[in-house]
């Protein structure tokens, strides 16, 4: 067992190694009060109540304003801030409009996000966007050309690119131990009616609790429908169904490991919807096989099983490595030569032999007893309580802070988007889907 210093034993079978915490936030220590940075939300729900938690425990930051089209949302948010003071509002335009904001999280959901981030930014303020950065690739290229046309920092939310975890990962990877690697592969898998978006609606939602028109802002006009307004994952006009909700993080996390910096080439897609016919318009088991120029990555996502739940696999020449939740595991591959014990059995016994004893005497193994099956596998798990997302935050405000782009910057959101767009267009056609850089669309 190997121990970083101030790490704790785990189980005794594997080298086991808990990783260090980030020193990242030493430039974010306590600030005096004219040297906080000071962040506004737009949109409260379950995802922005969890990163206004999250935001506690870093320091030289403070949260004093928040908006949501659902007056209940500006109870939870006080109550995601511990009960903290903070101005609440329905438009968003308030919080653009105060001087002492330097910073905006978007939370709403993704037919939002181009309109929001793009106000924000034309504010003069910082935005970090929540995943998937774009609704559709069109509205990713103006929300780009947006943030670098207005020279902000932007930091996009698939936690994982912030992880310790992942930066091990990363250092692997770049290190060369898993040699060549063709095949990535990762799941995200689900069996629960919560995984698949079937949300509670809370008792008192009502049209006179919530802004209905503006929510709809940008979609076609419906009449008020509590369904969509919880479980606007389920619908095109709101949201990108499996690939927007899960295929993101793992594309992020996959991008950040192999350094990728660049949207698929291409994208084939397959899947159904087996068990949640409930007037959704996305699939409830997806696969996409896309191809970049030095691998191919399989994603698979269901609501259907959850046994294998959230893996990734990275297999190399010479080593695989897996994360699975949160252990990251390397195993060399074949790090032995061994004689051939296949076709040398067609072979007469006198050639077999000298085959075997020429292979020895070339081959020396180790001694018995000094050779241990298993003995270089490597797993390495984050310290209990770590919190990607806090890191997330934290890698973020420091941008505002020293100006410096964080790695999952605008474009890093918009090309792990377009994986997302082209995986769903893809499904949608039954065709292969190709991002024409030279158009900037998706083709089939
Ligand atoms: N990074 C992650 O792990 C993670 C996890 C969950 C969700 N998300 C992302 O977070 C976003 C929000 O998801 P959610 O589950 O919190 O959705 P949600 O429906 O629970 O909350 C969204 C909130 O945004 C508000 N809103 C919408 N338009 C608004 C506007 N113009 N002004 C003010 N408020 C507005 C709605 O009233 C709603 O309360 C989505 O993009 C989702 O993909 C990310």
């Amino acid at each position: 067992m190997r121990l970083g210093a101030g790490a704790a034993a785990l189980g005794a079978a594997a080298r086991v190694t808990i990783l260090e915490p980030r020193t990242l936030w030493a430039s974010l220590r306590p600030a005096p009060p004219s040297d906080t940075v000071r962040f506004g939300i737009i949109g409260t729900g379950v995802e922005g109540c969890s990163l206004l938690t999250a935001t506690l425990p870093v320091p030289g930051i403070e949260c004093v304003a928040a908006a949501d089209l659902y007056d209940s949302r500006h109870i939870a948010a006080t109550e995601a801030l511990h009960g903290k003071d903070i101005e609440t509002t329905r438009d968003y335009r308030r919080i653009l409009d105060r001087k002492d904001i330097d910073a905006v999280i978007v939370a709403t959901p993704d037919h939002w996000h181009r309109k929001a981030v793009i106000d924000v930014v034309e504010s003069g303020k910082d935005v970090y966007c929540e995943k998937p950065m774009s609704h559709s690739a069109e509205d990713g290229l103006a929300m780009v050309e947006a943030i670098q046309k207005n020279k902000r920092m932007c930091t996009v939310g698939s936690q994982r690119v912030s992880s310790i975890l992942y930066a091990k990962a990363k250092e692997i990877w770049d290190s060369g131990k898993l040699g060549m690697v063709d095949t990535i592969m990762a799941a995200w898998d689900r069996n629960t009616d919560s995984g698949a978006w079937v949300y509670p609606i809370p008792p008192d939602a009502s049209e006179q609790t919530i802004d209905w028109k503006t929510w709809l802002d940008g979609a076609p006009a419906r009449p008020f429908d509590l369904v969509r307004f919880f479980r606007w994952r389920c619908y095109k006009d709101y949201g990108a169904g499996l690939a927007g909700d899960l295929f993101v993080h793992l594309l992020s996390g996959i991008h950040f490991v192999t350094g990728t910096n660049m949207p698929p080439q291409r994208a084939l897609s397959s899947g159904g919807l087996y068990h949640y016919k409930d007037g959704r318009e996305f699939p409830d088991l997806l696969w996409t096989i896309y191809d970049y120029p030095h691998f191919q990555l399989v994603l698979r996502c269901n609501h259907n099983n959850d046994d294998v739940g959230e893996l990734f696999g990275f297999y190399g020449k010479t080593g695989t490595m897996t994360i699975r939740g949160s252990t990251l595991t390397f195993k060399p591959q074949a790090p032995y030569a061994q004689a051939e014990d296949y076709s040398v059995d067609g072979w007469p016994k006198k050639l077999r032999d000298q085959y075997y004893e020429d292979w020895r005497k070339n081959h020396p193994r180790p001694e018995p007893g000094h050779f241990k099956v298993g003995e270089d596998e490597e797993v390495f798990v984050p310290p209990p309580g770590y919190s990607d997302m806090s890191d997330h935050l934290a890698n973020f405000f420091n941008s505002v802070r020293t100006r410096k782009p964080v790695t999952e910057n605008e474009v890093f959101g918009h090309n792990a988007a377009l994986g997302c767009h082209m995986s769903n267009q893809a499904y949608f056609t039954q065709k292969p889907a190709i991002w024409d850089a030279t158009a900037k669309k998706i083709v089939s």
